[in-house]
């Protein structure tokens, strides 16, 4: 089988030349904020990891710590449950006080996990908190007690796939954003 959309009967939204260059965007934007600074950035696994490691790798003249989180939604197979149980898994010793980090994300649904997140960071006293999302699915919002400073792309309510997210734990290696045709 080859990763092209065909094989997958998946209709391509953003191609691996768009993703890049959007992505491009949000780490100068990133980079002349946090210029000289040292920014704490969060990667949101399991579906964050593409979006991630292209991004930091986009930024410059900032101090980068890179750090690992996993959440993971109740009964959720495909689709968000709104109970969300967040499992974190980088070191206890990790000390986010007066530091500002950014939470970085594959796409922000009902809003349960990244609202869960931003109150446990909260607790953590950091100096600043910032959202960066790939992509947005405003339609489907349940709450929404959080900012978003960095948004890829707004897309409808369809069920997205590629580029990190998953179906059923597919599709995660496509390096273009689509979705499946119902
Ligand atoms: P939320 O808590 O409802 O905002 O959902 C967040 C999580 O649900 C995301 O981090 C994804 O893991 C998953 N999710 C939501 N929508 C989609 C989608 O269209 N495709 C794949 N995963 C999705
Ligand atoms: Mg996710």
């Amino acid at each position: 089988m080859t990763n092209s959309p065909a094989a997958h009967n998946i209709e391509i939204l953003y191609s691996e030349e768009e993703l890049n260059s959007k992505i491009a965007k949000i780490a100068k934007e990133i980079s002349a904020k946090y210029r000289h600074e040292t920014v704490y950035m969060f990667c949101i696994l399991n579906g964050a990891a593409h979006f991630f490691s292209s991004l930091t790798s986009k930024i410059t003249d900032v101090d980068v710590i890179e750090k690992y989180m996993r959440t993971s939604s109740y009964g959720a197979n495909t689709v968000s449950s709104g109970k969300v149980e967040v499992e974190v898994t980088f070191d206890a010793g990790t000390n986010i006080k007066d530091k500002p980090i950014i939470i970085v994300e594959d796409i922000i649904d009902s809003g349960h996990t990244m609202e869960t997140l931003v109150q446990i960071f909260r607790r953590m006293s950091p100096k600043s908190i910032e959202v960066c999302t790939m992509l947005d699915k405003p339609s489907r919002r349940e709450v929404n007690d959080f900012p978003i400073d960095y948004c890829g792309f707004t897309v409808d309510d369809v069920f997205i796939v590629g580029y990190g997210l998953d179906y059923d734990q597919r599709y995660r290696n496509l390096p273009y954003i689509g979705y499946i045709p119902q």
